[in-house]
């Protein structure tokens, strides 16, 4: 059976951009061994992806309202999940949550208790941010202040809106990757969130069901307007229905039900993978 590892760099750039992204992340694809355990594959694939300030995880994250950066990131095998939620100081949260799941009782850790457990193994404070961040917070923040923007009157109502699409569009691009190696499954994912956000927000991304799911018939991750996906369950409602129908019909039928959201997400099965996503999306792929 063919080993599979397809990532994404995130949904909501420019279809103008994606053949570039796509010749980034296949040879970020094309690097990684595919020859071992799939969560190391998975992982490594994310890793890369968090150190290239281009994408918005670890190195490169957005920027919350106040200037923070607080991360999210999750890894999973069937039976098994770990994740960490807005943590902070920390280069790659990805491998955090691995340490969660394989040396802690716990799936999840948060805030001062991710960055403090992150400590004890030995992960060195590390500042995430980038003029890229900086910048784009500049501007969203100026959108926000700006009576009569279309952002000033979404920011008010924040607390009460689902649908935060024009909002956070440019901002929402999550990494994530899925692997299949001799018929093993695995998942990561790691984000730094959908800008403009509140400090202490979480999407998606270390949402076991939501944003990331893995279990006997497969491993799906999703990219997209966190809240929006956490509400639909949106990759464990993918892998419940691998099987009835071809993955590309199942991924699409679900990406449907997103109205005015952006949302994508990859998937792998015993026999298929594939991708799906409303808006561009970059991704890269490896066979062996
Ligand atoms: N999908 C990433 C987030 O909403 O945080």
């Amino acid at each position: 059976m063919t080993n599979v590892l397809l990532i994404h760099g995130g949904v909501g750039i420019d279809d103008n951009l994606v053949d570039a992204a796509n010749i980034k992340l296949n040879y970020f694809a094309s690097s990684v061994k595919l020859n071992g355990n799939p969560l190391d594959s998975a992982i490594e694939a994310v890793r890369m992806m968090e150190d290239d300030p281009e994408f918005n995880a670890g190195t490169g994250s957005v920027m919350r309202i106040d200037g923070s950066i607080q991360m999210d990131a999750s890894v999973a095998i069937p039976g098994k999940f770990g994740s960490v939620l807005a943590i902070e100081s920390v280069r790659n949260p990805v491998m955090v949550a691995r340490d969660v799941m394989e040396m802690t009782p716990h799936t999840m850790l948060a805030g001062d208790g991710a960055v403090k457990f992150a400590r004890l193994l030995g992960y060195e404070e590390y500042d995430p941010s980038t003029d890229r961040a900086r910048n784009r917070l500049k501007v969203a923040l100026e959108n926000l202040k700006t009576p009569g923007s279309d952002s000033y009157a979404k920011y008010s109502k924040l607390m009460e809106k689902t649908d935060f699409n024009d909002f956070m569009k440019d901002s929402c691009d999550t990494v994530g990757a899925v692997a299949r190696i001799d018929g093993k499954f695995a998942a990561a994912v790691s984000t730094g969130g959908a800008s403009p956000m509140l400090r202490g927000r979480i999407g998606d991304s270390p949402v076991f069901g939501s944003g990331i799911y893995v279990g006997d018939k497969g491993a799906v991750v999703a990219t997209g307007i966190g809240e929006e996906i956490s509400k639909r369950l949106l990759c464990f409602r993918i892998h419940e229905k691998i099987g009835t129908k071809p993955l590309h019909d199942v991924m699409k039928e679900e990406i449907s039900f997103f109205k005015n959201v952006i949302a994508g997400v990859i998937a792998v099965s015993a026999d298929e993978y594939g991708y799906f996503a409303n808006k561009g999306m970059g991704t890269g792929l490896k066979l062996e």
